[in-house]
């Protein structure tokens, strides 16, 4: 059944010029001029289509009918350099045949230029567009450039849970899973739903984190790192947050914040490259298309130090900026986007890492600095996106970890199994995450993360 090259082969490899071959793909557009017929046929292999000739005379006129825009075909030809401009290879076609075809009154990718809201509706639909061809192209090679920059680290891929009974950052925006009815759930004396009686025994929740796994493992092995789905019942609906998202969790022993911040710094740079180097195709489009900077925005990561400066600092930055934020900012609020970005592409002009933060806005296992009041907390702040990477030097220190989780109403007990860890065989220890999908936004330069993760769940929405 599968037969014949595909397209991206047909495009490159000269060696096959005069060769009879056979394409397998689906319709894009067909054109009829005088007796030829000009059919583009795309297999996703790539951004470009090969054009398939046909002489109208040499095929049943019935069977050219079902050549339409979206129909998946199999067609068998002598490959040629073409005649024509704006490709370098054709196949003149001798065998048509076609296995489903796509009504063009119903078809809804009949024509071309659909808004990107109209295709995010017909998400199953949109892989075939060029636009979505090149974000999951890109998609699939990021994800295999982070195995392979931390495969070449010697780092260790960890698969973490996905249902967890713990609430990693401890902002309480979790999923629960359960199978207890939720007509009637059996109560507790107090009445409240008693999870003793639910399928884990207690309440259990999808995994906001991998991180206090990842923890946990790399006081074993060292250099581990975990590459899944995290889910937040955050109820933001904006161009930057899913629902569903994935995330990468390096966690490292023996690493301090400046050796957390020099890997953070390596690996995006490491991936924003291997893009420019491996889908440059299908970057260059979206350049074309939606954002004329892409590219220049791109090499600029690539080439300059990211600027490294304190929380502090960057407060009095902000407070003396004269701007006029939606938010007001003073020391000890949490830094909205737009003054993420107002540092980074108003005052620096380049991609910005802060550190030590107000421990009232982070989270329980950050590192507490001396001075009482900070933590060895590390956003990696983006163009375009504000927050790429969040991360710290994790509190090692037994009793103060315990004083802070009583101060933030964590439960020591429920945690027993974290709180081993700095019982037994404690070290220094730092890490990171890094939201798959703002890379994503980053190096595709689309504008909603929604059209950077292949069904996006979002509150209200999770259709397909
Ligand atoms: O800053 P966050 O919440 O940090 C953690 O979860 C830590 N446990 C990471 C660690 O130290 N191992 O999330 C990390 C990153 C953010 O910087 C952002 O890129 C992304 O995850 N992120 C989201 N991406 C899409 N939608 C959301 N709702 C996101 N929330 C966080
Ligand atoms: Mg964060």
């Amino acid at each position: 059944m599968r037969n014949g090259y595909k397209v991206i082969t047909l495009l490159k490899d000269t060696s096959l010029i005069g060769k009879e071959v056979t394409v397998q793909g689906w319709v894009r557009t067909k054109r009829d001029s005088k007796n030829v017929i000009f059919i583009a046929i795309n297999d996703g292999s790539v951004l470009d289509n090969i054009q398939v000739v046909a002489d109208a005379e040499k095929f049943d006129a019935d069977l050219l009918k079902l050549v339409t825009t979206g129909a998946g075909v199999e067609i068998r030809g002598t490959l040629s350099e073409s005649q024509g401009k704006g490709q370098a290879q054709e196949i003149l076609a001798t065998h048509i045949h076609v296995f489903g075809t796509a009504d063009p009154a119903t078809y809804p990718l009949q024509k071309k230029g659909h808004t990107l809201e109209f295709l995010r509706e017909i998400a199953h639909l949109r892989f075939r567009t060029n636009t979505f061809g090149a974000v999951f192209r890109i998609r699939h090679h990021m994800a295999f450039a982070i195995h392979q920059y931390f495969n070449g680290k010697g780092f260790f891929y960890l698969h973490a849970p996905i249902i967890t009974a713990s609430d990693a950052e401890g902002a309480g925006e979790m999923f629960r899973v359960s199978v207890l009815d939720p007509k009637n759930p059996p109560l507790t004396e107090t009445g409240e739903i008693d999870y003793s009686q639910d399928f884990f025994g207690r309440a259990t929740n999808l995994t906001v984190s991998g991180q206090l796994e990842g923890e946990l493992a790399a006081m074993a092995l060292s250099e581990v790192y975990t590459f899944g789905p995290t889910f937040r019942a955050e109820n933001s609906n904006t161009a930057r947050h899913l629902a569903e998202f994935w995330m990468i969790e390096p966690e490292m022993a023996f690493y301090d914040i400046t050796d957390n911040m020099n890997l953070a710094e390596d690996f995006i740079k490491y991936l924003v490259r291997y893009a420019l180097d491996n889908c440059m195709t299908d970057i260059k489009f979206l350049n074309d298309m939606y954002d004329k900077e892409l590219i220049e925005r791109l090499n600029f990561v690539v080439n300059n130090n990211f600027i490294r400066l304190n929380y502090t600092e960057a407060i009095d930055i902000l407070v003396g900026s004269g701007q006029k934020f939606d938010y007001p900012v003073k020391w000890g609020t949490d830094l909205q986007s737009e003054h993420e970005r107002y540092l980074v592409e108003k005052h620096f002009k380049c991609p910005v890492i802060l550190t030590n933060y107000p421990k009232e806005i982070k989270a329980f296992y950050m590192k507490q600095n001396d001075d009482g009041k900070t933590v060895r907390a590390m956003d990696v702040l983006f163009p375009q996106i504000g927050e790429i990477i969040g991360g710290s030097q994790r509190e090692e220190d037994y009793d103060k970890l315990v004083n802070r989780m009583k101060e933030m109403n964590i439960s020591e007990h429920e945690m027993w199994w974290f709180l081993d860890t700095r019982r037994f065989g404690a070290v220094p220890h730092a890490g990171f995450g890094l939201g798959f999908e703002r890379l994503l936004l980053f190096v595709t330069g689309m504008k909603n993360i929604r059209d950077v993760i292949p069904f996006p769940r979002t509150p209200k929405n999770a259709e397909f």
